[in-house]
């Protein structure tokens, strides 16, 4: 037989000693019952020491009732738990109904029979020991969710770290192979970022871009050249102006560019990023007429993102230094998109473009190529 020490603790809570020593003996061999005259001096035991059921009488005069002492363990949060049996000479049914609906798990009319008391406090005592190991597994298992989601997340945060490193790489890359200080890419997405968070704001008619559209946009046009990979080095680095032929051969470079993207997506069975890159890739040298190149296709038939492209790509090239040019002032550069717009550009974007002169200023400067005071013609 478990020692008193290891047994449940049951409380007995009843003003008749016959009553108190009745359930003594019908549980003493297999609890450690604690009997109590008074809810006040139960809950003063309770206070110090910890119970595992209590057996409540209804009516225990002058003192607290049985429901006032419920009323109590169900305001603290560490007696709530324990499961209460009442034990009462009461046979008003709705009392009964009171006591379940304050908390009470089970309802036990006096003079008791014995063996129905003992198998009630042991079912109790069970559920209440199942109702706890579900409680912790539950805990147990909220911890582990948790933690496979914080390492999952921290995967997803590495992978889409090393996703943009990967893609800066490849643009650096392309980027270097026709322009020496590696900024153009820099230049072209602050300024496409400009448009498309414009668009992003103020959507209006076919011109609406959601916000993770905007964000793959944003990261997508510094693939816009990667064609140029391709592009041989005797026409990509002559110095001065191409000739027809070989203004044929850069021409093909969206082509290029669409190839390589055209497996990746293939690869990777479709992925916003890269279909994005594809349009921006192969249609950024259309023009809004149809006289652009690849496909000569015209206005709103080339993808926003590539007319938006096509806007920031040639803002840059007009006020940066080439081979065969001077840059050209921010001014000078407005003045010629503006009077190409609805023939190179899409005129809703030249609108786009003219509310936003100062940013396209300011980021021109920011992001200069580090050149030689003689050839930076402009601050
Ligand atoms: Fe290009």
């Amino acid at each position: 037989m478990a020692s008193d020490g290891q047994k449940p603790i049951i409380l007995t809570v009843d003003d008749e000693p016959v009553i108190l020593n009745a359930v003594l003996a019908a549980l003493k061999q297999d609890y450690a019952v604690r009997p109590f005259k008074s809810g006040e001096a139960a809950l003063d035991f309770l206070s110090k020491n910890r119970a595992d059921l209590i057996l409540l009488d209804y009516n225990m005069p002058p003192g607290m009732t049985g429901f006032e002492v419920l009323g109590k363990l169900q305001a603290n949060e560490h007696w709530r738990n324990i499961p209460v049996i009442f034990l009462t000479g009461s046979e008003k049914s709705e009392d009964e109904v009171t006591a379940l609906e304050l908390g009470a798990v089970d309802y036990l009319l006096k003079p008791f029979n014995e063996r129905s008391l003992v198998t009630r406090v042991r079912l109790q005592l069970e559920l209440f020991r199942h109702r706890n190991n579900l409680e912790e597994m539950v805990v147990e298992k909220t911890e582990e969710i948790a933690y496979a989601n914080t390492r999952l997340e921290n995967i997803n945060r590495k992978l889409e770290q090393r996703d943009r490193i990967t893609l800066d790489l490849l643009a650096q890359a392309s980027d270097m192979r026709d322009h020496d200080t590696g900024a153009h890419i820099d230049r072209t997405t602050a300024y496409t970022a400009v448009i498309v968070n414009d668009i992003v704001a103020n959507p209006q008619g076919d011109y609406r871009i959601p916000e993770n559209e905007g964000r793959d946009i944003i990261d997508a046009v510094k693939l816009h050249d990667l064609g140029k990979l391709a592009m041989p080095d005797a026409v990509l680095l002559k110095p001065g102006r191409l000739d027809e032929s070989e203004f044929a051969i850069i021409k093909t470079h969206p082509t290029e560019g669409s190839k390589m993207l055209r497996d990746a997506i293939q690869k990777m069975e479709d992925d916003s990023l890269l279909r994005t890159a594809l349009d921006i890739t192969y249609g950024h040298h259309e023009k809004w007429d149809g006289s652009g190149y690849p496909e000569g296709v015209k206005e709103k038939a080339i993808p926003l993102c590539a007319r938006i492209t096509a806007v920031a790509d040639v803002y840059d090239a007009l006020t940066s230094v080439r081979p065969y040019k001077r840059a050209f002032t921010p001014e000078e550069a407005f003045d010629i998109i503006y009077k190409d717009a609805g023939t190179h550009f899409d005129p809703y974007l030249v609108e786009v473009l003219k509310r936003h002169e100062d940013e396209f200023r300011e980021i021109a400067i920011n992001h200069r190529d580090d050149l030689p005071p003689e050839v930076a013609v402009y601050q």
